[in-house]
């Protein structure tokens, strides 16, 4: 079978899950209006569910996550979806699975399951000849840090070949983050300001506004530098500090972001700050102890030619004051001091800013003379905006192309791994979580690191892109 045909099932393990109610059902409801689903979704979880159950939680989710406006659409996922339930360290519920799959030759498994199932299903899947011809799309995390992430690779790879398995971070699939891509290198006047005698400093902030709500069980494995700095914020910074790749091509672009995280010096503890916020240890599933981080801040550098000494700093956290996402690149002050407000004279110099979420804008700043005698200015922002109209979700994206077999969107195994030994002595050796009030930027400790460069800058969510 050739590599890219498409896949004519897809096994959704987790269908009962969290991730299932809010990203995938929305997901497979999109494809569905566009042609694009598989034959059959066939889901497995634990729980026994009758069809009509199976369809109400699907139906749930839609309700929920965006409502149905294409009965039709909504009709050919209820009628392509089935149900099989069992205990996944059981042979029964994968013979059931395969009477399931019927004639469908090219499955794609999506583990969208709890971690610690990870390593049972795929070998499953392998000994009761489920993972022929199949692709695996994995949910993350991919390890819990550089080890079991190894473990996990070797797993998945003595069942699937490499060009079969699909390791999900769904920031790939946002629009916002593709785009950094395109700007980067389509825009000639950025390469030459691009590197370490133009660019101060680099800032990114991913905060919620929200605490960890039910997913206290596996928040208390992870911490905020697992679950969305290790993956997410990393995978922006690859996309910013890469070297131009030799093409757009997925090879290539894998290759030049593994190279930034070979690049990334690996941190120490001085390097961080992590918070935990008040309230976090009476969460459901939490330890009354537990030293687990729901905010973290770190300082980084990539030790290229391009970025020798820049430093990166990057924070996220839970229960911030709001729930954005944003990069700033600061530029040096020009070298002239000929105006008491700009330059070498003081004033903040120019940066570039890119939203990624909730809006997603790109704002250029520069200083503008204020009419009048004297020579002082403002610090404008020209903004350059993308009409998202008609975006498609980052799940859906992601999970339409595993399933076509296009990897461009997914992490290699390289670069999961360089990115786990960046951090990996951290995960273990760092200082203690400091409480922050929620609804607080995060421990003060957190500004301190950052004071010499002119502080974080918060995000600004209401700014319109217009
Ligand atoms: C997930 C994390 O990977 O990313 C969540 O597990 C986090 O804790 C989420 O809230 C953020 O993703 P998004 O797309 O909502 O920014």
């Amino acid at each position: 079978m050739s590599d890219d045909a498409p896949s004519d099932a897809l096994v959704l393990f987790g269908f009962t899950g969290d991730l299932a109610n809010k990203k995938i059902f929305p997901a497979l409801y999109a494809l569905a209006k566009k042609g694009r689903l598989p034959r059959r979704v066939i889901g497995v979880a634990g729980r026994p569910l009758d069809a009509a159950a199976v369809q109400q939680r699907v139906r749930d989710s839609l309700d929920k996550e965006g409502g149905v406006d294409d009965a039709a659409a909504l009709d050919r996922l209820l009628s392509a979806t089935s149900y099989v339930n069992g205990d996944y360290h059981k042979p029964d519920v994968f013979a059931a699975l395969k009477k399931a799959l019927g004639d469908a030759r090219r499955p794609a498994h999506y583990l969208a399951v709890p971690p610690e199932l990870f390593e049972t299903v795929i070998r499953q899947l392998g000994s009761t000849g489920l993972a022929k011809d199949a692709r695996l799309i994995v949910e993350k995390p991919f390890g819990r840090d550089l080890a079991s992430a190894k473990a996990l690779d070797a797993v998945a790879r003595s069942e699937f070949p490499d060009k079969a398995i699909f390791r999900i971070d769904h920031y790939l699939g946002k629009e916002a983050i593709m785009n950094l891509l395109y700007f980067r290198f389509s825009n000639a006047f950025l390469e030459p300001l691009w590197c370490r005698d133009h660019v101060e400093s680099v800032q990114m902030t991913l905060a919620e506004d929200f605490g960890i709500g039910e997913r206290g069980g596996f928040y208390e494995t992870a911490g905020a530098l697992r679950d969305v700095v290790e993956n997410h914020l990393f995978q922006v910074l690859a996309l910013l500090a890469m070297e131009p790749p030799a093409s757009c091509g997925f090879a290539d672009v894998q290759s030049a972001k593994a190279a930034v995280f070979e690049a990334l010096r690996p941190l120490a503890p001085a390097d961080l700050v992590r918070g935990q916020y008040a309230g976090y240890r009476d969460e459901k599933d939490v330890a009354p102890d537990s030293d687990v981080e729901t905010f973290v801040a770190l300082k980084a550098f990539v030790d290229t030619p391009r970025w020798r000494d820049v430093p990166w700093f990057l924070r996220a956290g839970k229960k911030l004051p709001q729930t954005a996402v944003e990069v700033q690149i600061q530029f040096k002050p020009a070298s002239t001091a000929l105006f008491p407000d700009s330059g070498a004279a003081g004033g903040r110099a120019n940066y570039l800013r890119f939203r990624l979420q909730p809006k997603v804008s790109i704002a250029l700043a520069a200083r503008v003379k204020r009419p009048g005698k004297a020579f002082v200015g403002d610090q404008r922002e020209l903004f350059l905006c993308d009409d998202l109209d008609g975006e498609q979700s980052a799940y859906e994206r992601l999970l339409g192309d595993a399933m076509a077999g296009d990897g461009s969107l997914f992490t290699s195994a390289r670069a999961v791994e360089a990115a786990w030994t960046a951090v990996d002595r951290v995960l273990v050796d760092h200082p203690r979580a400091l409480p922050y009030e929620p609804g607080s930027w995060g421990p003060k400790e957190a500004d301190a690191m950052i004071a010499d460069r002119g502080g974080w800058q918060a995000p600004d969510p209401d700014a319109a892109c217009a």
